[in-house]
């Protein structure tokens, strides 16, 4: 729909106040004659403008703008001021995500002597919410996974796990810039996974130095991905705040803040890797225990990072979802960047979760029905 930018402005102060909301609507429109016709310069028609509108606000921000629309909440854009200048931000927004994989699908295929196509390509995400809200369950790494799939599927181009997730690991790479791209490799390799970040810098050099096919067909330095077998008894369960974070905003802040902390950083690193190294075991050994306690003491690690950085990782409402799990005999912890989005609760499948369900509910926690899912249909 095509829309006339009538703006009415209730209130003007931009620039002095902070919350002082702007408002502006603009209705739609119905054409009732001389379509087409209009398309040629000097001929005439007549329209009408309907009284439904798109309504726009804004309100000064002190830190990040946001651009947000109801309907399209995952496509967010976020920007900064620098100067005069407006510095857009679309790492969360979907699309670029989509353009980069296919962009990175293609010069793959170019380097196989593949010739190039049209086509038309959807997408449809089950990774947010009905309402539109973001779960955080890695929706940009997963439509970043499978639209270099499907591209790769249309060219029909050979295909493993190793080289899908580096084809994606690199188009993701290039639009957020940051992050481990572990969720990629969850989305590539499916079930469990112990996932170690390859050196990004060293990917740099080579992207500038060798072509996509070398790169792909060598090891990448310090990548690991293995996949892990959980012990029978393990129950996964994923408690939702209905609170979205960015996960680029977050991993910015604390990148921001280790070089002032570089002490307390590096005592956080070499405690988490303690920390994975006997959780990983009780995979290995199929101990429920080993795990649990791992869990418990990784969120205690993250806990002390959120302390240091004065980065809000286990915000009250994950605070309370945690707690309320470990009273009901679980171990429970923030997933991913935490800041909202999801926590995850590990228990034994012999406990009773339905008082632990209830109290989660009375304190707006949702849990997720999602279920850990194998990908067999791709080679290793
Ligand atoms: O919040 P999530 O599910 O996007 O996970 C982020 C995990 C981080 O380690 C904080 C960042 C990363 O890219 O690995
Ligand atoms: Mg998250």
């Amino acid at each position: 729909m095509l829309l006339k930018p009538v703006r009415e402005l209730k209130s003007y102060n931009l620039g002095k106040e902070l919350n002082v909301l702007i408002e502006a609507k603009a209705p739609g429109k119905l054409y009732i004659a001389g379509e087409y016709a209009v398309v040629e310069p000097g001929y005439p028609s007549i329209i009408v403008a309907l009284n439904q509108f798109v309504r726009v606000s804004i309100k000064e921000s002190s830190s990040y703008g946001k651009i947000v629309s109801q309907q399209y909440q995952e496509d967010s854009v976020f920007w900064r001021r620098q100067g005069d200048q407006m510095i857009l931000d679309n790492r969360d927004n979907t699309f670029n995500y989509i353009i980069s994989a296919i962009s990175l699908a293609e010069e793959y295929a170019q380097q196989l002597g593949k010739k190039m196509a049209v086509y038309d390509l959807f997408v449809n995400s089950e990774l947010d919410s009905p309402s539109g809200r973001k779960y955080g369950l890695g929706s940009s790494a997963a439509v970043t996974v499978a639209t270099i799939k499907a591209v790769c599927q249309f060219y029909e181009l050979p295909m493993t796990k190793a080289i899908l997730f580096k084809l994606a690991a690199i188009a993701h790479l290039s639009v957020q810039g940051n992050g481990s791209l572990g969720d990629i490799a969850a989305s590539v390799y499916g079930g469990w996974i112990e996932y170690r970040s390859f050196d990004r810098e060293w990917l740099q050099a080579a992207r500038n130095t060798a072509n996509l096919k070398t790169i792909l067909e060598q090891p990448w330095p310090l990548l690991k991905i293995r996949q892990l077998t959980p012990p029978d008894n393990l129950k996964l369960m994923i408690g939702w705040t209905g609170s979205p974070a960015s996960t680029s905003h977050l991993v910015d802040k604390v990148a921001y803040q280790k070089s002032t902390n570089e002490m307390n950083y590096q005592d956080f690193l070499d405690a988490s890797k303690q920390c994975l190294e006997k959780l990983i075991s009780g995979f290995e050994t199929q101990s429920l225990s080993l795990i649990q306690a791992g869990i418990k003491e990784n969120r205690t690690i993250l806990n002390n990072l959120a302390s240091f950085t004065k980065v809000a990782i286990e915000t009250p409402i994950l605070k309370k979802m945690c707690d309320i799990a470990v009273a009901h005999n679980a171990s429970a912890k923030t997933s991913g960047a935490g800041g909202g989005d999801c926590g995850i609760v590990i228990i034994s499948n012999k406990e009773d979760v339905s008082t632990l369900l209830t109290e989660w509910k009375s304190s707006g926690i949702t849990e997720l029905p999602m279920k850990v899912h194998e990908i067999n249909d791709i080679k290793a």
